[in-house]
C-alpha cells in the first residue's frame, strides 16, 4: 500500500540540482565525485581523514589521466573535471551550500545516522539528502531527519565510473518530486536508474550478498580453496570477477555489514554471516583497500 500524497509532499516544486556534495572519499565516494564533476556539477568531496580525502583526490586524478591517455577526454576537459572538485575535511563546508548532498561513508547505521542529522542542520531547507547505503533502511536514516519527504537511497555499483547501475530507492516519506529529480539526475551522470522499494538490500546486495556469503562458506568448509571458487563461478557462470575476488573488491568490512543487515533485517537464518568472514573483518583483513583478504594486494 502507497503512503498518502500528504506524506510524500506533492505539491512541492522540483529542484534544480547544480552543487552537489558527497560525504566520504572512500572508492566509492570518490567515483561518485568524479561522474559528479565530469557530468557538469560543482562538487564538494568531504572526508573526514585528510589522508583517505588526499588518497580519493589522487584516484579520480589517476582515472581521468587514464581517460586522456586512451583519448576518451582532452587534457583541457581533464583539468575543467578537476577544477569542479573541491576537497574538504569539514561537513559544514560541504552541506551549507549543495542542492544535493550524497553521503559514502562507512555501511554503519550509527555513524551515518550522525552525519544525516548534521546534514540536516546545515544544509538549506530545498537540498536532497540521498544515501550510497548498500543495505540500510531509508526510512530509518530519514527519521533522524526534519526532511524525511527528501531522504533518499542512491546505490551506485562499484567501480562508479564503469558501472551502468544506480538503483533508486524510495523511503516511506520519500517525496514523488525528490524521486524524479533523483531519477533525472541519475541519467544525467550517464547512469540508468532503476526505482527499488526500501527492504533491506534492496535488490541487488538481497541477491549478490548471499552468493558471495555461500562463497566464504565453501572455503570454510573446506569445499575448495579461494582460487578455486572464484575460477568455478568465472568460467562456468562467466562472471567478470569471482565471488572472492569482487567480495575484496566490494570490501569484507562493507560485506559483513550487509550480511548483518539483511540477518537482523528479516531475521532469517539462510543470511547468517560466514564466521570466516567475521574473522577476517575481525583481523583487520578487510581485502583490497588494507591489502590482504581473501588474497593478497600490493598497496
Ligand atoms: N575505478 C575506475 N575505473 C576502473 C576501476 C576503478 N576502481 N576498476 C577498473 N576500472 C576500469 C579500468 O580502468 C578499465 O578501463 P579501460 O576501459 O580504460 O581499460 C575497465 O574498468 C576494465 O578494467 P580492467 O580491464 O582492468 O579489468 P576487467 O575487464 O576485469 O574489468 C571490472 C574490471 C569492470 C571491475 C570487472 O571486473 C567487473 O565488472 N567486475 C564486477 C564488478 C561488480 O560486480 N560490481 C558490483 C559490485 S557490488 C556493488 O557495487 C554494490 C554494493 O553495494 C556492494
Ligand atoms: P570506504 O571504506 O572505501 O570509504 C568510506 C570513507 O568514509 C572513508 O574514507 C572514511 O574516512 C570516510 N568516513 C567514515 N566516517 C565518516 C564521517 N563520519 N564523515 C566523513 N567521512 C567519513 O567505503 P566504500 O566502499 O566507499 O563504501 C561507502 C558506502 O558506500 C558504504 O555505505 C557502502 O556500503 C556503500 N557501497 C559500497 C560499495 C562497494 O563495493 N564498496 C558499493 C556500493 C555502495
Amino acid at each position: 500500500m502507497s503512503p498518502p500524497d500528504s506524506w510524500r509532499g506533492k505539491d512541492e516544486k522540483r529542484v534544480e540540482i547544480k552543487r552537489i556534495g558527497v560525504i566520504g572519499a572512500g572508492q566509492m565516494g570518490s567515483g561518485i565525485a568524479q561522474v559528479a564533476a565530469t557530468a557538469g556539477y560543482q562538487v564538494k568531496l568531504m572526508d573526514a581523514s585528510c589522508s583517505q580525502l588526499d588518497k580519493g583526490l589522487a584516484f579520480i586524478a589517476k582515472t581521468l589521466q587514464r581517460n586522456v591517455t586512451k583519448q576518451r577526454i582532452t587534457e583541457e576537459e581533464k583539468s575543467q573535471i578537476l577544477s569542479r572538485i573541491e576537497g574538504i575535511t569539514e561537513l559544514k563546508a560541504a552541506a551549507e551550500d549543495s542542492d544535493l548532498v550524497i553521503e559514502a561513508v562507512v555501511e554503519n547505521m550509527e555513524v551515518k545516522s550522525q552525519v544525516f542529522k548534521q546534514l540536516d542542520e546545515y544544509c538549506p531547507s530545498h537540498t536532497i539528502l540521498a544515501s550510497n547505503t548498500s543495505s540500510l533502511p531509508i526510512t530509518e536514516i530519514a527519521a533522524v531527519t526534519n526532511r524525511p519527504e527528501k531522504v533518499i537511497g542512491m546505490h551506485f555499483m562499484n567501480p562508479v565510473p564503469v558501472m551502468k547501475l544506480v538503483e533508486v530507492i524510495r523511503g516511506l516519506a520519500t517525496s514523488d518530486e525528490v524521486f524524479q529529480t533523483v531519477e533525472a539526475l541519475a541519467i544525467q551522470m550517464g547512469k540508468t536508474p532503476v526505482e527499488v522499494n526500501d527492504f533491506p538490500g534492496f535488490v541487488s546486495n538481497r541477491i549478490l550478498m548471499p552468493m558471495i556469503n555461500e562463497a566464504i562458506y565453501a572455503v570454510y568448509e573446506g569445499v575448495a580453496t579461494p582460487e578455486a571458487v572464484d575460477q568455478v563461478m568465472k568460467l562456468g557462470m562467466n562472471h567478470p570477477m569471482g565471488p572472492l575476488t569482487l567480495a575484496d573488491f566490494i570490501g569484507l568490512d562493507t560485506c559483513l555489514y550487509i550480511m548483518e543487515t539483511l540477518y537482523e533485517g528479516f531475521g532469517d537464518s539462510k543470511y547468517r554471516p560466514c564466521p570466516l568472514l567475521r574473522k577476517y573483518v575481525k583481523a583487520g583483513w578487510l581485502g583490497r583497500k588494507s591489502g590482504r583478504g581473501f588474497y593478497l594486494y600490493h598497496q
